[in-house]
C-alpha cells in the first residue's frame, strides 16, 4: 500500500513536471545531486593492447574493462580508467594483439576428444608408418580389446587404399577399426569383419559400399552407410570416457584460442541418431551442472529428432547456461570428396560412372527440413559436391517459400564445390556457408585428379565468390577431420598455399585477412544465433578473448602468423 502511494505520487509528480520544463530541470538536477553515483568497479582491466574487436562500431581499441565475466567497456584507457577501483586487476598487454575468442563453426567435439586418446593417424605419409602405429597400439592393448583410431589419408602416401591385409598379421586377436580423416570410410581388419559378419555374400547397404576384391571378398574398407555394419559391434565408449573426452577436447581447443564451438554431433553418417542425445544428457548436462564446461558450446542434433529438440527449446529456450546453447538440427545429403562419395553432376574421372552418393532420400530430407523449419529450428545440412549443394539450395528456397519469411539462417555445411552461379545464391537467399579452409590444403592435389583440372579450379572452396555475393561465411575446422586451429585456418583462407606448393591454389578465391578473422568470430557467432552473447568484443558480451604473440597488427594481418599466448573465457585466464 505504502509503495503504491509513493509510486502514484511519483508518477503524478513526473507527469505534472513534464508540463513545466523549467521546474522539471530543477527537479532532475536536485534529484541527481541527492543520489550518489553508483560506482561500477571492473574486475579486470586490460590496457596498452592492440585490440581487434570484430565490432564495426569500434574496430580497434587499446583497453577493455570487464566485470562479472562480461565486457563493461572497450576503448582508450582514458575513457575507462574510472572503472579501476579496489580489487581491479590490471593487465598491461604491452601492445600485444588481442582478438575475440575464436569460434569454430563445425566440430565433432567428443569424437575429437576420444580420438586424441586413440591411434592418431593424421599426417601419416607411409604405409610402414601406418602399420607401425597400429602395431604399437596392439602391443599396448589387452588381447581381444578394440583398436580404434582414425585420421588417415591415403592421398599422403600416393593414394593406395589400405586393406585388411596390411594389418591382419599385426593384429590377429584384436579387432581394428580405423576411420579415414573425412569420416566417410573406415578400415576393418579381418577379425572385425568376422565379428560384424561381413562376408562376400553381404550386400552393399543403401547409401554405402563394401570395397571388394575381384573375387567379391571384402577388402576391409567400408564406405559411408556400410560403416554401420561394423559400428554397432564396436566397443561401447563408456560415459566416463566420453566425459574425459569432452574435458580433453575443451582444453585442447583453448590452447588454440578457441572459446566457442558449434558441435555438430555425429562424426559420420551411420552412427545412431540417438547418440547426440545420449551425449547431451550424459556428457554436456553433466559438465554444465558440475562446472566442468570450459568452452561455450552450441549443439546441433540429428534432423530425424527435430521434434525432441523443438520441445526442449520450447521448454528451456536457446540458452541453457552461459556455456551451453541449443542450436538447430543437422543432416547429410552426400559423402566426401576423398571417399569419392560427394555428389556431383559429372562423374569422378578416377572412378568412371560414379557421381557420388545421396546418403539420405532427398524427399525424406525435404519433408524433415520443412517440419523442422516450421517449428522454428535452424537447419544445417552437409553438402560437398556441386549437385548436392544445388539440391540443398533448391530445397532451402522452396522450404522458405512455403513457410514464409523469417530470420532462419539456413546453413550448408562445407559448401565445398559449387556449380557456376551457385555461390551467388547463398547471399541472395540468406543461406550461411559454413566452410573449412584447412580442407583445401588436403584437396588441392587430389581434387584435380578426381574432378579434372578445370572443374576443380572453377568449383572448389569459393570463399571470395561467396563473400562477393554477400553470403554470411562462417569458418570451422571439422575437427577431428582437420586439426582445430583457427589461426592456421585464417592463414589458409588468405594464402591458399598447400604444403609443398609455392603458389596459391585458385588465387582469385583468396580473401582478406579481416574477412577471414571475421569468419572465425562475429560471422561464426551470427551463423549459430550466438551474436547477442559473443563473437565480438562489445559492451555487454561475454569477455572471451585471446592474447597473441605479436604486437604488430600490420605484421599479423599480412598472413596471420602468431601464436596464442593466453586465452581468456568470461574474463578469466584459462590457458595457459
Ligand atoms: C605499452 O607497451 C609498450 C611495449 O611493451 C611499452 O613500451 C610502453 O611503455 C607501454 N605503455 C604503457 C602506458 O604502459
Ligand atoms: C513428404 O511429404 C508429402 C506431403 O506431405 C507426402 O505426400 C510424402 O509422402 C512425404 N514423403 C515422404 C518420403 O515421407
Amino acid at each position: 500500500m505504502n509503495r503504491f502511494v509513493v509510486v502514484s505520487a511519483a508518477v503524478f509528480l513526473l507527469i505534472s513536471l513534464a508540463y513545466l520544463p523549467l521546474l522539471n530541470q530543477l527537479y532532475w538536477s536536485t534529484l541527481t545531486s541527492l543520489i550518489p553515483p553508483v560506482r561500477v568497479v571492473a574486475d579486470l582491466v586490460v590496457t596498452n593492447g592492440t585490440i581487434f574487436t570484430s565490432d564495426k562500431s569500434l574496430p580497434f581499441a587499446d583497453s577493455m574493462a570487464i566485470r562479472n565475466g562480461r565486457i563493461l567497456k572497450v576503448g582508450s584507457f582514458t575513457t575507462l580508467k574510472d572503472f579501476v577501483g579496489d580489487g581491479t586487476v590490471e593487465v598491461n598487454l604491452e601492445e600485444k594483439v588481442v582478438v575475440p575468442g575464436l569460434i569454430d563453426s563445425h566440430v565433432h567435439l567428443i569424437s575429437g576428444g576420444l580420438q586424441m586418446a586413440q591411434v592418431g593417424l593424421r599426417g601419416v605419409s607411409q604405409k610402414e608408418e601406418f602399420c607401425k602405429m597400429v602395431k604399437d597400439a596392439v602391443q599396448n592393448a589387452k588381447e581381444g580389446s578394440w583398436i580404434l583410431g582414425g585420421g588417415w589419408n591415403n592421398d599422403f602416401w600416393g593414394g593406395e587404399l589400405p586393406s585388411a591385409s596390411w594389418i591382419d598379421e599385426i593384429s590377429p586377436h584384436n579387432p581394428v577399426w580405423l576411420i579415414r580423416m573425412d569420416g566417410h570410410m573406415a578400415l576393418a581388419n579381418s577379425l572385425t569383419l568376422k565379428i560384424a559378419g561381413v562376408t562376400s555374400f553381404t550386400e552393399d547397404p543403401v547409401g554405402g559400399t563394401i570395397m571388394r576384391l575381384p573375387s567379391g571378398e571384402p577388402t576391409g574398407l567400408l564406405i559411408d552407410a556400410a560403416m554401420e555394419l561394423v559400428t554397432s559391434f564396436v566397443k561401447e565408449v563408456s560415459v566416463d570416457e566420453r566425459r574425459e573426452a569432452l574435458v580433453r577436447a575443451s582444453k585442447y581447443a583453448l590452447t588454440r584460442g578457441v572459446t566457442t564451438v558449434v558441435d555438430v554431433g555425429r562424426y559420420y553418417p551411420g552412427t545412431t541418431d540417438e547418440l547426440s542425445w545420449i551425449d547431451f544428457e550424459d556428457v554436456y548436462l553433466w559438465a554444465d551442472s558440475t562446472k566442468k564446461m570450459m568452452i561455450r558450446t552450441c549443439l546441433f542434433f540429428p534432423i530425424t529428432t527435430w521434434s525432441r529438440l523443438s520441445d526442449l527449446k520450447l521448454q528451456k529456450g536457446h540458452v541453457l547456461s552461459e556455456w551451453l546453447y541449443l542450436g538447430g538440427v543437422k543432416a547429410f545429403i552426400d559423402g566426401s570428396l576423398g571417399s569419392n562419395s560427394a555428389l556431383f553432376y559429372e562423374e569422378y574421372i578416377d572412378t568412371p560412372n560414379n557421381h557420388g552418393l545421396e546418403v539420405m532420400d532427398p524427399e525424406i530430407l525435404s519433408n524433415l527440413t520443412m517440419a523442422a523449419d516450421k517449428s522454428g529450428l535452424q537447419v544445417a545440412i552437409h553438402a560437398i559436391g556441386d549437385k548436392a549443394n544445388d539440391m540443398i539450395l533448391d530445397m532451402y528456397e522452396s522450404v522458405a517459400a512455403a513457410n514464409g519469411e523469417r530470420d532462419r539462417r539456413f546453413r550448408i555445411e562445407h559448401a565445398q564445390h559449387l556449380a557456376t552461379g551457385s555461390s551467388a545464391r547463398f547471399g541472395r537467399h540468406h543461406i550461411v556457408a559454413s566452410v573449412q579452409p584447412d580442407h583445401l590444403l588436403d584437396d588441392a592435389d587430389t581434387a584435380p585428379k578426381k574432378l579434372g583440372f578445370d572443374r576443380a579450379e572453377k568449383e572448389s572452396y569459393l570463399f571470395h565468390s561467396l563473400l562477393n555475393g554477400n553470403a554470411l561465411v562462417a569458418f570451422g575446422s571439422d575437427w577431428p577431420v582437420a586439426d582445430i586451429n583457427p589461426l592456421h585456418s585464417i592463414r589458409t583462407a588468405v594464402k591458399r598455399v598447400p604444403p609443398k606448393w609455392d603458389h596459391a591454389w585458385i588465387p582469385s578465391e583468396c580473401i582478406s585477412f579481416t574477412d577471414a578473422l571475421t569468419a572465425h568470430t562475429i560471422s561464426a557467432a551470427q551463423a549459430a544465433f550466438l551474436d547477442d552473447h559473443l563473437g565480438s568484443l562489445s559492451p555487454g558480451k561475454l569477455a572471451d578473448f585471446v592474447i597473441l604473440s605479436t604486437n604488430s597488427w600490420d605484421e599479423f594481418s599480412k598472413d596471420g602468423s602468431a601464436s596464442v599466448l593466453a586465452t581468456y573465457v568470461g574474463g578469466k585466464q584459462v590457458h595457459p
